[in-house]
């Protein structure tokens, strides 16, 4: 199968499985849910959903066991952009190519619509576990999500990220930022794929090797785009980081050295798919195409 038709697929599954999980909303709470379908069906790349489905099956193909975890890994990361764009963080006005949360629910939805799909997350990974006898896999996976979208991943690089505004950072602490607000939750949707369809202890080493360098490349990438993008193809405005004077990467090491990282970064991905051969090409097609993306 052509990389291409793969990635459709993994990108259909998903969110055939999303619209299954929220229907029509009539009872008191449909507000909430409107506002939660409104951003979860938006668009998307669906990027996180993809890894986790292609590290599942480089161990195992039986792929309707991990749906679930691939919707909730979406909606985390639907969250988080709801929040991400509200007025007290970025502040921006389009995403997905449609106003944010908030400019159509206003704040206070937008906030509970971010809370409802958090903890929709992980009720439908702990669903899921609960339907297993051996349930331990899943567990697992469940912490490694929860343990990425946390203070210790994403929240805490969101709070480092909204700290480093209107000031100059070191490298370091932009390291910080990146590998916690974006990379962390990218490498727990390869290594939660890997956990479930089975892979060894140094099989989810290699996932999360992989999940940090492209979690690097693709914000800096995201960096670079809020500088050179073109506003509909990405679907969001260009130059919220430099009106929110944001610490970027391209901000602090210059455009052409982020494009130098990016490849490099993508490089060092291919090293590591080499010993998965043919099983590792949709990955390693993937990260190639996540180089040169506009959107
Ligand atoms: C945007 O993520 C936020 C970042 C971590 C850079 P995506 O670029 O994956 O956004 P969607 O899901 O396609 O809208
Ligand atoms: C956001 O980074 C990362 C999240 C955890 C949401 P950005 O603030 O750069 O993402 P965009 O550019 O708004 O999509
Ligand atoms: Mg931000
Ligand atoms: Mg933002
Ligand atoms: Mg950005």
């Amino acid at each position: 199968m052509e990389w291409k038709q793969q990635l459709r697929e993994y990108v259909d599954l998903t969110n055939q499985y999303l619209e299954e999980m929220l229907h029509e909303a009539t009872g008191h709470n449909k507000t909430v849910i409107e506002a939660m379908k409104y951003s979860l069906y938006a668009g998307g790349k669906r990027l996180r959903p993809v890894l986790m489905l292609a590290a599942y099956r480089l161990f195992n193909s039986n792929i309707t066991e991990v749906l679930p975890y691939a919707a909730a890994i979406e909606m985390i990361h639907t969250y988080s952009l709801i929040h991400d764009d509200l007025p007290a963080m970025d502040n921006d006005d389009y995403r997905r190519g449609k106003l944010t949360n908030h400019k159509v629910f206003g704040e206070g939805i937008a906030i509970l619509a971010g809370d409802g799909l958090l903890n929709y997350a992980y009720e439908l990974m702990l669903q899921e576990a609960l339907k297993k006898e051996n349930p331990r896999a899943f567990v697992e996976a469940a912490f490694q999500v929860a343990k990425a979208s946390g203070v210790n991943g994403m929240i805490g690089g969101q709070t480092v990220d909204l700290e480093s505004e209107n000031k100059s950072i070191s490298a370091d602490t932009l390291a910080y930022i990146h590998l916690n607000k974006t990379a962390a939750i990218i490498t727990a949707s390869l290594k939660a794929g890997a956990i479930i369809g089975g892979g060894t202890e140094s099989d989810i080493r290699n996932m999360e090797m992989i999940g940090q360098a492209l979690g690097l490349a693709f914000q800096i990438q995201d960096d670079i785009l809020d500088i050179v993008g073109d506003e509909a193809k990405l679907g969001k405005r260009t130059g919220s980081d430099a009106d929110n004077q944001k610490s970027t990467y391209p901000s602090i090491h210059g455009i052409d050295a982020s494009y130098d990282k990016v490849k490099q970064l993508t490089e060092a991905i291919y090293g590591t798919l080499e010993q998965y051969g043919e099983r590792g090409l949709f990955l390693k097609a993937l990260s190639s195409d996540l180089m040169e993306r506009e959107s």
